[in-house]
């Protein structure tokens, strides 16, 4: 299909609800379901019908990939294609075309409703060293009104866009674009380390939307969503670890500090989704989590950073920090001091030293 032709149907396509909302995901940890979360949402909001548009600002690309997009394909049709344009002010216009309409055969079979279009502009390997150059030709601020404007053309012909991120925030030119243009931040947390993370997610939003950063932005609501509990303490314990209990402690920690901004409805660990991870027709634990993040994203006014203080942050550490601890002290990973070069790890996990051959 020549980008003509999808350009053609994305302009037929019915136009978007009354107000599109851009969902970022992000975590400064990775690995905590960031592309996961994003891909579940995205085929849930879809299989309801909304039109959605699906943005792999993640170099990585693995929401590309999991959704069928080889890392090679497409050339010229990737995000970013989106900044090496960014010098051309034509480009907003027709970059319309780029994005891939994706048809999803599995959602149209299993599903008698009426189902969204679904949009992908995909990731690829370079789109992060192209957004860092692009801000250094034409600033940062400049880049931000273009990428703004390249967000706001899609916006008639789709409900929602979804962003999934990189982890590692600081100097991430992809993230801070995604971050200043949305309206909602979606962290989905795995355990202590990347509930520890969204206190960095915080920090970095405030600095990345300050006034004297690129002038004072809109900060977008945040949510947080728990997701690979293990619950199963039969099985944990058979296993000998304590790191499910430390999990669902983490979500009573983050539950009683942020309240109604975290998710009732957590993601059980499913070995399955270890493998197979579109989900393509699949009803999974994700599902009911998107149902309550819809209604959140749908219902909530209170907006986060009105209402959280650096004192809930601080009350965060400190409840996590006795998990750490014990996370510390339940795993032996005393360094002796041996020159090594490297760790070992066995099939049971345990990790060893790696001395030097003399
Ligand atoms: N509920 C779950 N149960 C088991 N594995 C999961 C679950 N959710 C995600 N995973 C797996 O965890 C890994 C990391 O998830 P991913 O979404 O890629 O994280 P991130 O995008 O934050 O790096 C992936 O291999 C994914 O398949
Ligand atoms: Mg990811």
């Amino acid at each position: 299909m020549s980008s003509h032709d999808v350009d053609t149907k994305m302009r037929k396509l019915p136009h978007g609800g009354k107000g599109c909302k851009v969902i970022t995901l992000s975590n400064n940890k990775g690995g905590c379901g960031k592309t996961t979360l994003a891909i579940a949402l995205y085929l849930f909001l879809l299989r309801m019908g909304y039109n959605c548009l699906l943005i792999d600002g993640d170099p990585q690309s693995n929401a590309s990939q999991r959704l069928g997009i080889p890392e090679t394909g497409y050339r010229g049709r990737r995000l970013s294609d989106l900044f090496t344009n960014a010098k051309n002010r034509k480009y907003v216009k027709s970059q319309m075309g780029i994005a891939r309409l994706l048809h999803f055969k599995y959602l149209f079979r299993m599903t008698e409703e009426k189902v969204g279009k679904g949009i992908i502009l995909p990731g690829e390997h370079f789109s992060g060293i192209h957004a860092k150059h692009a801000a250094e030709l034409m600033d940062q601020s400049t880049l931000l009104n273009y990428f703004r404007d390249c967000i706001n053309a899609y916006k008639p012909y789709v409900d929602f866009i979804i962003i999934d991120t990189a982890p590692a925030l600081e100097g991430n030119h992809i993230n801070e674009l995604a971050v200043q243009v949305s309206d909602i931040l979606l962290c989905p947390v795995d355990g202590y380390e990347a509930a520890s993370g969204i206190h960095t997610v915080w920090r970095w939003i405030k600095k990345i939307t300050s006034p004297t950063y690129l002038g004072s932005l809109p900060r977008p609501n945040m949510f947080f969503a728990l997701v690979k509990l293990q619950d199963d303490m039969a099985k944990a314990e058979a296993k000998e670890t304590a790191d499910p209990m430390i999990r669902n402690q983490v979500f009573h920690c983050l539950k009683s500090v942020f309240g109604d901004f975290v998710c009732d409805t957590t993601v059980k660990e499913q070995v399955e989704l270890k493998r197979i991870t579109p989900m393509l027709g699949r009803k999974t634990n994700y599902q009911d989590l998107c149902e309550e993040i819809l209604e959140k994203i749908s219902n909530t006014n209170k907006p986060f950073f009105r209402v959280a203080t650096d004192g809930n942050f601080d009350k965060l550490e400190e409840l996590l920090e006795p998990m750490r601890k014990g996370a510390r002290e339940g795993k032996d990973l005393t360094i002796h001091p041996v020159q090594f070069v490297g760790i070992k790890a066995d099939r049971s996990g345990d990790v060893s030293d790696v001395a030097v051959p003399a």
